[in-house]
């Protein structure tokens, strides 16, 4: 991600006057409508979650250090001392790793020391209130999927997004973590097109989503599988419908090949012997899974979890991380098999600190509507930023208080 980049100001409109967001155009658009992505949602609560998908000790391992670090980045800088605030902030990119998940953790690379001036802040706002965003990035060494370029929304007169510049890098497992409120949720809107910034703009892919005629949005939709954070399983659909849903909707598939799909999805997220379940009969954690499996179906290319460990217990939370962490795998794996144009991007909207550590390869830090830091995993976590380390050790102690 380029921290030089600037936004084409190619903004729209929101999709909806006074609209409230993805329910409410759902509901407008009407069940079988495909803009209407209201079936994807996934609803939260506790359960168990079948152990074969567990991974090992040493499979996570490998996991884990295979997330590709990036380029080792020269100089530092410092974090902001109060005297130095005008200072660049130096949002480092360079081309890291080529971008192997498995391997080649190893590749370093110089980041020049250019930098770029760091950006004013948001009108009306003292530069005081933006003294921990360093806005420096780590580099992945990947292109990003999705970007936010200098996006701002507001809602009324609530500024929610004050020109946030973001990146998704292709092939990560990524987060968004910040305080409450602080507009995860509306991130994910504005990348599937349901919500529309009020300046700035999202890629998808290097495709403006504001900007894109209507047919072209409802195409780029398919890429993605949601699970909404209030969402949920169709109520009167047995948990095999719900799962095929997406495909009968979207696909010509007859139903052999559906079925074909639907069990490989069923059985991946550990719920094949579960098909006939109507939700109401699932725990929590079932649920969850199954909407997961219906975010598959369509083989996307960007799956969005936002909060997928609400209402969870730590041991089922850290069970669905692994899942989620085999699952890309396996997607990485087939997508090279196949050589698709694009490699699986997650991206997971958590408060989870625990989850953070475990599962990403990337951590964007959201707050007051811009990044404070983002980068690979092992830079963000061990970042000099004070407000950085507090918030990814969950500490009480620091410069985020309750105000
Ligand atoms: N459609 C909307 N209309 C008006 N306000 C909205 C709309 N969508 C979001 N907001 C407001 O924007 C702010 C950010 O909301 P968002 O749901 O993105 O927060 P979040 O970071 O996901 O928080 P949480 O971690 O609690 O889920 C909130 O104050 C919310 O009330
Ligand atoms: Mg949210």
């Amino acid at each position: 991600m380029d921290q030089n980049r600037s936004g084409n100001g190619g903004g729209g409109d929101e999709q909806t006057e006074g609209s409230s967001g993805a329910g409410d155009q759902n509901e407008e658009l009407g069940q079988d409508d495909p803009r209407n992505i209201s079936h994807q949602d996934e609803e939260h609560s506790a359960a168990a979650r079948g152990a074969e998908v567990e991974l090992s000790p040493e499979e996570r391992n490998e996991v884990k250090s295979a997330a590709p670090h990036g380029g080792e980045i020269e100089d530092t800088p410092e974090w902001p001392a109060e005297e130095s605030e005008q200072d660049e902030a130096r949002g480092e990119d360079g081309e890291g790793d080529s971008g192997e998940r498995q391997r080649e953790s190893s590749s370093r690379v110089s980041v020049s020391e250019e930098a770029a001036p760091r950006p004013e802040p948001p009108s009306g706002v003292s530069d005081d209130e933006y003294k921990w965003h360093t806005y420096k990035v780590y580099p992945s060494g990947r292109p990003d999927a999705v970007e936010f370029i200098d996006l701002y929304k507001s809602f009324g007169r609530a500024d929610i997004l004050r020109g946030l510049n973001m990146g998704l890098p292709e092939g990560m497992v990524s987060m968004i973590i910040g305080p409450s409120g602080t507009g995860k949720s509306v991130c994910i809107k504005h990348m599937v097109g349901l919500l529309y910034p009020d300046k700035g703009d999202c890629l998808v892919h290097g495709q403006s989503v504001p900007n894109m005629p209507d047919d072209d949005l409802f195409d780029m939709r398919k890429k993605f599988g949601l699970l909404f954070q209030d969402g949920a399983l169709f109520g009167s659909m047995n948990l095999f419908d719900n799962v095929a849903f997406p495909l009968r909707q979207h696909t010509e598939m007859g139903e052999d090949e559906v079925e074909d799909v639907v069990m490989r999805r069923l059985n991946e997220v550990g719920l094949g012997s579960a098909l006939t379940k109507m939700p109401n009969e699932l725990s929590g954690g079932m649920r969850k899974r199954a909407g997961f499996a219906r975010a598959l179906v369509l083989e996307p290319d960007i799956v969005l979890f936002d909060e997928p460990d609400s209402g969870l217990d730590p041991v089922r939370t850290a069970l669905l991380g692994e899942l989620i962490l085999e699952i890309h795998r396996d997607m990485m794996d087939e997508a090279k098999e196949k050589q698709k144009e694009h490699l699986p991007t997650f991206c997971v909207i958590t408060h989870d600190i625990m989850s953070a550590r475990r599962v990403a390869d990337y951590i964007n830090v959201l707050w007051k509507g811009r990044i404070v830091e983002a980068g690979p995993a092992e830079d963000m976590l061990n970042s000099e930023n004070p407000f950085i380390r507090q918030f990814l050790s969950g500490e009480s102690q620091g410069p985020l208080t309750m105000d």
